[in-house]
């Protein structure tokens, strides 16, 4: 066996699964709700506080921190090589207003794990290790969903990134200023960043791996996805007095909208996802008809030409039920599916299976910043199970085993990446 194998294999079984699974519960104090999960989401001090305890974990190492202009955070090992690009790991910390202790807490701390377990056993790596915490990758509080990732990969421009406000008429540029200047990290990195390749670990956040009694995901591909966000202007008036013939009703409008965009998605084989998820009334008082309505689509599908049939028609299904009401249709996200690089699909595998590790072959239903990644970078995933398959749920819970043989086949790759 070769000297960069062995090395592989004496950091994969250095990962601590102890370690791993502490921090864990110690990232899911931070947002707390007191129902078993947290309320996390970006840019919030408590995105900060997580960040910062991520951070004091890689200090203690010896790690240095640098940090982009959307507030994008790599903490970097070094390797023999420093000018070599680095081989990448990480995930989110932010989360859903419902969010679990896993959903992407588990990429950022595997990837920490697999540094901290390589200096455990003072393996060095040609090139050097980073872990990455990608900004806003829920999209719960700012539109759209994985924001870091794309603005990183050019895939949305910054000042549009910035631009975007939360319902309280926060901005993304206001609440990261609040964060950076908290975090005072003074090392930046422009976007686009060269990198030999990106890894993700995540929990599944569905039920395959339980059902089929498997321990890892080999994750080939992620859906596609398509976000919009639908607007609807009436006019308020008098809920007792305005008879119908001249009301110009948001709400009785939107709800047409979303029961023919229903009609539209439906699908015999329950491939289409199609969510709204956010409806928002004004001025949402019980005796006055609404004049606005706010709400958003969340639609995807593992095939592109189905995912631009549908998404296209989404506009004009929603003008065709505006009656005597406008409609202002904005598509905030449009993200084709990604086919992950063979090699690295290849690498997870042939970890997985050298740990003795169950795995199957999987397709996201979920999105993650790895797909920004794949088109910048060898890029790949790895999923461990996680109860039921529930997610973006307080009920989210996974395995402390299972998280630490994720960690252990992401150590492998990470490894085997770093020397190869
Ligand atoms: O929406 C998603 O798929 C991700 O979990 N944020
Ligand atoms: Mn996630
Ligand atoms: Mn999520």
């Amino acid at each position: 066996m070769g000297q960069a194998e062995s090395a592989a294999m004496a950091v994969a079984r250095a990962v601590s699964q102890e370690r791993l699974w502490q921090r864990h519960m110690a990232i899911a104090q931070i947002g707390a709700t007191g129902r078993g999960g947290v309320n996390r989401q970006a840019l919030t001090p408590e995105d900060t506080q997580a960040r910062k305890r991520v951070l004091a974990w890689a200090e203690a190492r010896g790690y240095e921190a640098v940090i982009d202009a959307i507030g994008n955070l790599f903490i970097r090992r070094p390797g023999r090589n420093p000018e070599a690009p680095p081989v990448v790991a990480g995930s989110h910390l932010d989360s859903q207003p419902t969010g679990g202790n896993f959903d992407g807490v588990y990429g950022v701390l595997a990837a920490l794990e697999a540094m901290e377990a390589a200096d455990d056993v003072g393996i060095a790596t040609e090139r050097p290790l980073e872990t990455v915490v990608w900004t806003n990758e829920e999209g719960a509080r700012f539109q759209p969903t994985t924001m870091g990732s794309a603005v990183f990969a050019g895939a949305l421009a910054l000042n549009a990134a910035l631009a975007a406000t939360d319902s309280a008429g926060i901005s993304v540029k206001t609440a990261l200023e609040q964060m950076l200047s908290s975090l005072r990290i003074t090392r930046h990195r422009e976007f686009r960043f060269p990198m030999a390749a990106y890894l993700e670990a995540h929990i599944e956040q569905g039920p395959l791996l339980e059902e089929r009694k498997k321990k890892i995901g080999v994750v080939t591909r992620i859906q596609g996805l398509r976000w919009f966000q639908v607007a609807v202007f009436g006019q308020e008036a008098h809920a007792g007095t305005t008879p119908l013939r001249l009301r110009r009703d948001a709400l009785a409008a939107a709800v047409a909208m979303i029961g023919a965009l229903e009609e539209l998605m439906r699908d015999a084989s329950d491939t289409v996802r199609f969510t709204v998820g956010r409806f928002e009334v004004f001025p949402n008082s019980p005796n006055t008809v609404p004049s606005r309505v706010v709400f958003t689509i969340d639609l995807r599908h593992p095939e592109s030409g189905m995912l631009a049939a549908l998404g296209d028609r989404v506009e004009e299904t929603c003008r065709a039920r505006a009656g005597r009401c406008d409609v202002k249709v904005v598509e905030t996200l449009n993200a084709a599916p990604t086919v992950f690089d063979p090699r690295i699909v290849e690498l997870v595998r042939a970890a997985s299976k050298r740990q003795n590790f169950p795995s199957i072959d999987m397709v996201s239903g979920a999105t993650h910043d790895a797909k920004f990644m794949a088109r910048l970078c060898p890029s790949g995933m790895l999923f461990v199970p996680c109860a039921g398959g529930v997610s973006h749920n307080e009920a989210e819970s996974a395995r402390p085993d299972d998280l630490a043989a994720g960690a252990r086949v992401l150590a492998e790759v990470l490894l085997k990446l770093a020397n190869g």
